[in-house]
């Protein structure tokens, strides 16, 4: 890390009327949950194609529930890192108008943010792709002795988390959310993300042609690096987004 390059983002953030953070599996990495695509990631281990479609998951809830319910076990154990509390903290001092998550695991939220839209929804909640209900993940689980995979309460059908899998489209109001925020940003702090899933891998790119500058915090290159980000911060978020504030807090404070 660089902390020449942390004043000039610091100093970025504090001169910007608008800026935001979208974030990726990445920044919760130090929370111990595992990305998807590093080595040891979630789709080592499970092929997307496999167990993570909504085609896969209509064929064959329960197979596709031997992966959720491993997903489940790490993300009800996790809890926010100095990154996540980090950016709560940078929302608190008007510096940052939101974040834009690919994350379902709520831990913005856990770690204080406030403005925080969800691109592929909340694993806290599950639905009935049938008739709609919605249930707790939590209260769900505490059943599972006795029923698993969870069903609906209204219609028996097997549950699904409230999450996006593949096939499925994005929730309309997150989408529409997400773009107009990205499209008036003028800073956009691009953390933890591969930047390679579709329609979310967009959202820095529109930003950036909107004219926002691109600060990427990310250990590893991605496709972003080259083209898109501005300036490249190479380390780890729970390290990065701390010293970034702890760089803002002296500049204000002088
Ligand atoms: P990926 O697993 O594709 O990328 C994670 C990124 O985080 C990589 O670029 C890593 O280098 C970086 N990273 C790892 N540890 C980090 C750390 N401590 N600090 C900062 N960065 C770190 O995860 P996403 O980009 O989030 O979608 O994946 C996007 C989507 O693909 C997910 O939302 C999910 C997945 O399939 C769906 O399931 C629809």
């Amino acid at each position: 890390m660089s902390i020449a390059q942390l004043q000039v983002v610091a100093k970025k953030l504090i001169e910007s009327k608008n800026s935001l953070a979208f974030t990726g599996a990445g920044i919760s990495v130090e929370s111990g949950i595992p990305d998807f695509r590093s080595s040891g990631g979630l789709w080592e281990k499970f092929n997307p194609m496999e167990y993570a479609t909504i085609d896969a998951f209509k064929r064959d809830p329960e197979k596709v529930w031997t992966m959720l319910r491993e997903m489940d076990k790490v993300l009800e154990a996790a809890d926010p890192n100095p990154a996540h509390s980090g950016l709560a903290r940078l929302e608190e001092l008007n510096l940052l108008s939101g974040v834009i998550t690919q994350n379902i695991d709520n831990l913005h939220q856990e770690g204080g943010s406030q403005t925080v839209v969800e691109f592929h929804g909340n694993a806290r909640r599950l639905v009935c792709i049938k008739c709609g209900q919605a249930v707790a993940a939590a209260d769900a689980r505490a059943r599972w002795q006795e029923e698993f995979p969870p069903r609906c309460p209204n219609c028996q059908q097997i549950m699904k988390p409230d999450v996006v899998l593949f096939g499925e489209p994005i929730p309309a109001e997150a989408s529409s959310l997400a773009m107009g925020m990205a499209q008036v940003a003028s800073v956009m702090l691009v953390i933890g993300t591969s930047a390679v899933v579709a329609p979310a891998s967009y959202i820095p790119v529109v930003a950036k042609k909107s004219g926002a500058f691109i600060v990427e915090i990310n250990p590893e290159d991605t496709v972003l690096s080259q083209e898109i980000a501005d300036l490249t911060v190479r380390g780890k978020a729970g390290e990065l987004v701390p010293a970034l504030v702890e760089q803002i807090e002296s500049l204000l404070s002088k």
